[in-house]
């Protein structure tokens, strides 16, 4: 697993399999999923609400880049990246992994954003 071993469209491609025929992804499920408060915090409590922003960590305040692949092209080509901080940052938000339909709803919403 190094960077580069993946793409967003690799991703979205597997998430969709995962997620069972006929799932759709929605980036406007994805925006409200990424602004949704779970625990005490938002995705965007550390990465902004602007995902071409760059964010800063909650609690140790270092600079965290941009999400959005348009802003950041590193975004979603390392799938061990990829797992460990999705699995990180949803158990820290809503207390559970997210859902190959959600993190393919935030995707599609990152992807969407020029
Ligand atoms: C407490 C702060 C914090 C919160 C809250 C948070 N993140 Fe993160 N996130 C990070 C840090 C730190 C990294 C790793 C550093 C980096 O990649 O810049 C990261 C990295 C990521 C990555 C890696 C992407 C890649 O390919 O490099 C994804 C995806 C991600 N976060 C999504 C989310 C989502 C979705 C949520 C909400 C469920 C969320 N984050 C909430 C701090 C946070």
């Amino acid at each position: 697993m190094a960077a580069g071993d993946t793409t967003p469209a690799t991703l979205l491609n597997e998430w969709r399999a995962d997620a069972g025929a006929g799932a759709q992804f929605s980036a406007d499920r994805g925006r409200q999923l990424f602004l949704k408060k779970g625990s005490s915090w938002s995705c965007s409590t550390c990465h902004t609400t602007d995902p071409r922003a760059e964010g800063k960590h909650a609690v140790t305040s270092k600079p965290i880049l941009a999400l959005a692949p348009s802003a950041n092209p590193q975004r979603f080509t390392d799938r061990a990246k990829v797992d460990k901080w999705f699995r990180r940052n949803c158990r820290d938000v809503l207390g559970r992994e997210c859902t190959p339909g959600e993190k393919g709803d935030l995707l599609t919403w990152l992807l969407s954003v020029r």
